[in-house]
């Protein structure tokens, strides 16, 4: 599905029909909706809507892809392992316009917080190729420098890093407007080389078309479309902006994407998300469950469910759940979590009767269970996350560690589980 026929499905989206600054003002609303997704019919600045919050929970996501919540996992795992071609198409919807001349003051790029560097594209997934390895997909963040130009952040040693290091420059494009399907597949990480657009299509049918300027498949169902290249001979100042963990991001010397064509649909939408908040958060977070829950489960332990969840950004802490059936298995599920999710720092491990989506069940079930001397593990100094605040700076060095918050199963006449009180009907006695 469209990321525009799911707008349409949404009932509880907020219409704002009011004319609204894409300058602070459009953000200060996203952010006052929280976790509601909105549609603004008139931009001040554009003559184009912008709609966000679009997929700011994982029953949203479970809903796009008509599964139950608990059911993404499997549906993520499904995909990765499963990729199918999409359908290539002519004629695209989103090539439908094509802009006479470059400019990207035409287009509603947010300019969300007062410190930010410049107006914003922050739910873009680029579209990049390599020669030999094939495409890549993956989101990154871009600042507006100019009316064709856009600096963006790429972090060291992944995929599109790799890749542009060794072109130097490349074509790339930036697709806007996606459904989960292309947006999840997108923020997964994968084998180098595996054309995330085959997971996308696995998660959702999905619709591709050829770049026009570049030998590339993209959505083809998606809003708008920036094509150009990427120069590490051009460099340009990033930042500041705010990163996953609602913190500034310090500003770094990236490279500057110059655009040469933006095509789009006729009364095309924008996306926006807000950094840091909920919808960054999932779809940051939620793409490492499945690598977690399937490397838990390699390690010998019987994984029931991996939560990384939004009090840990969504990236740096991450909730596993067991059915605990040795000693040692809450040790081992935090060695194999690691494994799954290499940036994580903190990793909790919890028996099948707490609910690790709820902060005070998991807070309780660690208070009651945990004791530090017999189930803490730490790890040894080593890089972590290039978005940890607390890492040491310039290098990023961490200190990962492990909680196992499971109950000992040998318990020497101790009570761990919750009592259980009577039930009553309230309405008999309030009446
Ligand atoms: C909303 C969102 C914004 C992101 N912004 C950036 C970014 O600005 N720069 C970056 O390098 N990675 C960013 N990421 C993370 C990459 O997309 C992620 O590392 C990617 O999935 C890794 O892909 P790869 O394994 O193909 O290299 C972002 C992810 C999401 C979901």
């Amino acid at each position: 599905m469209s990321f525009r026929s799911y707008l349409e499905e949404i009932k509880d989206l907020a219409v704002i029909k009011k004319p609204v600054s894409k300058k602070l003002e459009a953000s200060a609303i996203i952010n006052e909706l929280f976790d509601k997704p909105v549609l603004f019919e008139k931009i001040k600045e554009s003559d184009f809507k912008v709609a966000a919050n679009i997929f700011p929970t994982k029953d949203s996501i479970a809903n796009y892809f008509g599964c139950k919540v608990n059911e993404l996992i499997p549906t993520i795992t499904k995909a990765i392992e499963g990729p199918t071609k999409a359908e290539v198409i002519e004629n695209a919807p989103c090539q439908e316009v094509e802009m006479p001349e470059v400019d990207l003051d035409k287009i509603p790029i947010l300019f969300h917080c007062e410190n930010d560097g410049g107006n914003y594209i922050s739910s873009g997934v680029v579209v990049a190729k390599h020669p030999e390895q094939g495409q890549n997909l993956d989101f990154h963040r871009c600042m507006q420098i100019a009316k064709n130009k856009l600096v963006v952040r790429i972090v060291k040693k992944r995929n599109f890093d790799t890749f542009l290091q060794e072109q130097k420059t490349m074509p790339m494009a930036i697709c806007i407007g996606n459904g989960a399907n292309v947006l999840v597949a997108a923020a997964t990480s994968v084998e180098i080389g595996q054309n995330e657009l085959e997971i996308a299509n696995t998660l959702g049918p999905l619709k591709v078309t050829k770049a026009k300027t570049f030998d590339a498949i993209i959505p083809a169902e998606c809003e708008f479309v920036l094509e150009g290249t990427i120069s590490l001979e051009e460099m340009h100042d990033e930042g500041p902006f705010i990163d996953l963990t609602e913190t500034q991001d310090v500003v770094r010397q990236e490279p500057v994407f110059t655009v040469t064509k933006i095509t789009h649909r006729k009364d095309a939408i924008w996306q926006a998300l807000l950094p840091g908040k909920l919808e960054h958060k999932i779809l940051m977070g939620m793409p490492r469950e499945p690598t977690m829950f399937k490397k838990v489960n390699e390690a010998g332990v019987k994984c029931l469910d991996v939560n990384v969840n939004p009090g840990g950004c969504s990236w740096l802490h991450a909730r596993i759940k067991i059915d605990k059936k040795n000693e040692e298995d809450g040790k081992k599920a935090i060695q194999g979590g690691f494994e799954g999710h290499k940036s994580c720092k903190h990793i909790f491990v919890y028996d099948k009767d707490i609910d690790i989506y709820n902060d005070e069940d998991s807070e309780w079930g660690m208070a009651t269970r945990f004791q530090a001397e017999r189930d803490f593990v730490m790890k040894d100094k080593e890089k972590g996350s290039s978005l940890d605040p607390s890492a040491e700076a310039g290098t990023k060095m961490t200190t990962k560690c492990g909680f196992d918050c499971t109950a000992p199963l040998e318990t020497k006449g101790k009570s761990f589980g919750k009592a259980v009180f009577p039930k009553a009907d309230l309405k008999k006695y309030l009446e």
